[in-house]
């Protein structure tokens, strides 16, 4: 970035310019007496054994409603107790709820009709950016003759027959109705895994809260919100939980990985059982990785839940409230970085191994982003809250400044990298990074298309990787992370790369695969993730809701459409892996779960939204007006460069 550009930015984040926003800690006094005077008591005594599980039983009163926030050393606020009366009302008498989970009508409008009637989030009667039936056709006479076999006028006629379609819907429907597990009666969540020829379950029998993510998507486009309601409610409960590894606490505010729902004998009573809700924070997962993401998808999925209700209440609650801003509070915390993007470890998110992510992954810092977008909204304006806003306002434009300006890829980024000079000793330097030009690697120079652009994966001093993040981008788009141009950059980089990202099964996790020595040193030699597998450049069908999301939100439906074309080919004749392994996606993977919950519900999401894509809106944000004037002003600051709208005189404060 040039010289005016960073230092507008320098001085509009340290207050020397006038500010678009406060820059105070989020950390404020008056937000933590509001906490602690409205609904926070302080105990001494530390929780036993039990309490470290969430439990259900009819015997003890209370059963639920009153849990402890443990903190070893008296962390930030102490131990203290928070009662949570008003879940309360939800347990151990959800048997008249589960049976308003019904199975509904089966949609069988196809969604190409559908999406030529309404544009994605105006409404809008929209034909010109949508398949007909006539070129679907045709593309998938074209995949036949690409995999060598002629098609043959039947089996043309079959794979487009609705019925197949809809019976791969009515299939995918069944399974994630098989998925869904119970707690005291009521639906909580979706297993990550049903596979029954598995020989180890691992903790595919547990419920991922970013597995959760689309089957919770495809309930709530169904009209069946009570399951999203108990999953967040009760995943709020896991929030606050005691964990510790090796006598070491992680912030209070951290989400579950996972948990699972298990029966045990009634604490003092043997002939007796009850249910219980055992989280894993990561102190039982492979590598001991903190989910990073959990709390962020579960303010998405809060938001989108109140969007497709209607049911405000939810997100309104005083302890729903305490969550959000716990999770802020987790994310906005002072640390020594220099950097407005989050700092994590390696495998904080979907990409849950090594595979040499840590430092600033751009999948991250795309659901950070959405997460304050969501939170900003939901969040009720009370007394002391007003701290907390301006240090999440400071950060939103911080942050996206950094990952529009610094992680901004395309043929003349690259160009002007590969030019860069290094060692600048300065304030304005443009090699801000000291990023040497001979990092750019030799499949990049020939990969990066002429029209087309991406995020990268990760900056760090020295260090840019350059591999493409398909999750960290499409979210970006999402989100409005990634300005306009650069949103349909990144679908014009999906459609002129199809045949790396897509080719047999969609969508690729990253791109390309470490391999060699890379491999080796990355990945720690990992026989999970070698190269084209797994995490480690292996095809993800989860990722179809996303890339839909993504589509709908750039009005370009049909990319997705395309892709959902392809998956259907295979997807449930190959019992719904959770990954294809080799460059085109040809194999299922070496060691992938059959019956994967978020393979089939992400297959379904995407179903949903073709066939009605304003419904797409629950989980997009536009880009923000104050934002973008906050970032025009930065930008018009910078003398040897403009981009974006014109800078606006206004100026304004949150
Ligand atoms: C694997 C994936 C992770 C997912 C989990 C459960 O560990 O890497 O993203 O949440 O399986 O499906």
């Amino acid at each position: 970035m040039s010289t005016g550009t960073s230092e507008a930015v320098l001085q509009v984040l340290s207050g020397s310019v006038p500010r678009f926003f406060d820059s105070d800690s989020c950390f404020s006094k008056s937000d933590s007496i509001f906490l602690s005077k409205s609904y926070m008591k302080c105990v001494k005594k530390r929780a036993s054994r039990y309490m470290k599980l969430l439990s259900c039983s009819s015997t003890r009163q209370n059963p639920i409603g009153t849990y402890r926030f443990h903190s070893i050393g008296g962390g930030l606020y102490g131990n203290f107790i928070i009662d949570r009366f008003q879940l309360l009302s939800c347990k151990c008498q959800r048997a008249e709820s589960v049976s308003e989970v019904t199975v509904e009508d089966g949609n069988g409008t196809w969604f190409v009709d559908e999406a030529k009637k309404i544009s994605p989030i105006n409404g809008m009667v929209n034909t010109t950016n949508v398949l007909d039936l006539k070129e679907v056709q045709k593309l998938d006479q074209e995949d036949f003759s690409s995999n060598g076999n002629i098609p043959t006028a039947e089996t043309v006629r079959d794979t487009f027959h609705k019925t197949s379609v809809d019976s791969i819907e009515d299939e995918a429907w069944d399974l994630l109705r098989e998925s869904m597990v119970y707690y005291c009666g009521g639906p909580i969540g979706t297993i990550a895994a049903k596979d029954p020829t598995g020989s180890s379950v691992l903790n595919y029998d547990q419920v991922f809260i970013r597995d959760f993510i689309p089957s919770g998507i495809a309930f709530l486009l169904k009209g069946e919100y009570d399951i999203v309601r108990n999953f967040i409610l009760h995943t709020l409960q896991l929030q606050s939980w005691e964990k510790t590894m090796d006598c070491h606490s992680p912030g209070q505010g951290l989400m579950p990985a996972s948990f699972k729902v298990r029966t045990v004998p009634l604490d003092g009573d043997d002939s007796a059982m009850e249910e219980v809700l055992d989280p894993d924070f990561g102190e039982a997962a492979i590598g001991r990785v903190a989910p990073v993401d959990s709390g962020l998808w579960w303010i998405i999925l809060l938001r989108a839940y109140g969007k497709s209700s209607g049911d405000l209440s939810v997100q309104e609650r005083v302890d729903v409230q305490t969550g959000i801003r716990m999770i802020l509070r987790l994310c906005l915390a002072d640390g020594f970085d220099m950097f407005p993007t989050l700092l994590v470890t390696d495998g904080s998110c979907m990409v849950d191994r090594r595979m040499g992510i840590h430092g600033h992954p751009l999948e991250i810092q795309a659901l950070f982003y959405s997460a304050l977008l969501c939170a900003r909204e939901m969040l009720a304006p009370e007394d002391g809250s007003a701290d907390l806003i301006r240090a999440l306002n400071n950060r939103l434009v911080a942050l996206s400044f950094h990952i529009r300006e610094y992680y901004w890829i395309d043929m003349k980024k690259l160009n002007e990298i590969y030019r860069y000079k290094t060692e600048e000793y300065s304030y304005d330097a443009v090699n801000k990074f000291n990023i040497y030009p001979d990092q750019i690697s030799p499949w990049l120079v020939e990969w990066m298309p002429n029209k087309g652009g991406y995020l990268i994966g990760n900056l760090q001093p020295a260090h840019m990787d350059f591999r493409f993040f398909s999750l960290g981008n499409l979210w970006s788009v999402v989100s409005s992370l990634a300005t306009l141009d650069q949103s349909h950059a990144i679908l014009d980089l999906v459609e002129a790369k199809w045949a790396d990202l897509v080719a047999d099964m969609p969508f690729k996790i990253c791109y390309p695969a470490l391999e060699g020595q890379e491999w080796q040193i990355i990945t720690g030699s990992d026989p999970k993730n070698t190269p084209w597998s797994y995490h480690n450049g292996g095809s993800w069908p989860t990722l179809l809701w996303q890339l839909t999301v993504a589509c709908i939100k750039m009005n370009r439906p049909e990319i997705a459409a395309k892709a959902v074309k392809i998956a259907e080919k295979r997807i449930s004749r190959d019992k719904w892996p959770e990954y294809y392994d080799t460059k085109r996606a040809r194999f299922i993977g070496k060691q992938s779960r059959l019956f994967q919950t978020w393979s089939v519900a992400g297959y379904l999401v995407s179903k949903l939204l073709l066939a009605d894509p304003s419904a797409a809106k629950i989980l997009i944000t536009e880009e923000d007006s104050e934002l973008v004037n906050a970032f025009s002003c930065m930008i018009s600051a910078n003398p040897r460069r403009k981009r974006g709208r014109k800078s606006s005189k206004q100026t304004y404060i949150v």
